[in-house]
């Protein structure tokens, strides 16, 4: 792997390496396009780390946090021209059998605590003061499933980079100095057919997932006539290299109105390498041998964002609230 080598997580980060908590809620929101509704989220951004304390300082035990990414259209709002080197709108993948939209949004918050009512909280206060400044686009409450395991009904997460590995996958390096320790922030809002999930034999559900059900064991499947989604999603450049993002995938859902999810959300130091694994499963290895677990699962959104260091995320609006003021 090219660049800086972390040591750990940088402190400046934001908290990325937040360990898979019990409640998590992804809110999606576009900011108006007036300069007092700019102004108005820009001053909700800079208050944001105190909102954290304000919240969360009730019960430290319950570690919230809430992560920030900022889409490729509000970053060029907010600082023209200089933007982190790969930061783009998701680009849309028309597959042979399944498609991924691509979907609006400009400010992501990834809010987590091992307390639901604390994320409730949170995102409650939070909505307060961005006001009328923004439209919420989409907004989930997801759960931690038995252990850690999708509705699908397989543990979700294991393969995820831990230790050293997690910045050196997840963090931005020395090969964008500028945007060193930020990271790449890809979502996607899943809908699950579990009717038609359910009726499929377990042997070949392992298959599509590439791993067992009940002991989450990893299958070799080379030799398999059709990749699974362990496969599909696993990076290796020409060198030979490997290259892992963090994910924290929760599952989701409205039993009532038969709403089934997994909400996916990947962090990554390369943007190209969440871009490859969605090829690989929408188009398929070799071209057509799409992934199966696209049969079952629907994506209703994808976006993409980028989450800066806690110093860039404060220069990026202290100057455009400079801006604002003198203009
Ligand atoms: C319906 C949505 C999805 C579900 C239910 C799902 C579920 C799973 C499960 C059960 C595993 C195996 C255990 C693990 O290592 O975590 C896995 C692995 C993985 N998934 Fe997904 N996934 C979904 C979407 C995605 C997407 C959209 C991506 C990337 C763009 C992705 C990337 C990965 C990666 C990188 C691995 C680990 C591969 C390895 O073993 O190295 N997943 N996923």
């Amino acid at each position: 792997m090219t660049g800086r080598s972390w040591d750990r997580v940088p402190i400046e980060a934001q908290s990325i390496d937040a360990p898979l908590s019990r409640a998590a809620v992804f809110l999606v929101v576009t900011v108006g396009g007036e300069q007092a509704a700019l102004t108005k989220a820009c001053a909700a951004l800079d208050g944001l780390d105190d909102l954290v304390k304000t919240v969360g300082f009730r019960d430290l035990g319950a570690r919230l946090s809430c992560i920030v990414g900022i889409g490729h259209g509000l970053w060029n709002r907010l600082d023209p021209g200089r933007l982190p080197r790969e930061l783009k709108p998701f680009t849309p993948i028309a597959g042979p059998v399944h498609d991924a939209p691509s979907t609006p949004g400009d400010l992501l918050f990834h809010i987590r605590s091992e307390r639901p009512d604390l994320c409730f909280e949170f995102e409650r206060l939070l909505l307060d003061s961005l006001g009328d400044s923004v439209t919420v686009v989409d907004e989930v409450s997801g759960f931690r499933y038995f252990d850690a395991r999708d509705l699908l009904g397989f543990v979700d997460g294991t393969a995820n980079p831990t230790g050293l590995a997690l910045p050196a996958s997840a963090l931005v390096g020395d090969e964008d100095a500028d945007f060193a320790g930020g990271s790449y922030v890809v979502i996607q809002k899943y809908l699950h057919d579990l009717k038609a999930w359910a009726e499929v034999p377990t042997p070949l559900q392992e298959a599509i997932i590439g791993r067992t059900k009940i002991d989450n064991v990893e299958i070799d499947d080379d030799d398999a006539p059709r990749k699974s989604h362990k496969s599909l999603a696993t990076i290796v450049d020409a060198d030979g290299n490997e290259h892992d993002i963090l994910r924290d995938n929760m599952p989701f859902g409205r039993p009532g109105q038969r709403e089934f999810g997994t909400y996916f959300i990947g962090y990554t130091r390369h943007l190209w390498v969440i871009e490859t694994m969605l090829q690989r499963m929408y188009v398929g290895v070799p071209p057509g041998a799409y992934d199966r677990l696209l049969d079952f699962s629907r994506p209703h959104t994808g976006t993409t964002f980028f989450a800066p260091t806690r110093p860039t995320l404060e220069a990026l609006v202290q100057a455009a609230q400079a801006k604002l003021g003198a203009s």
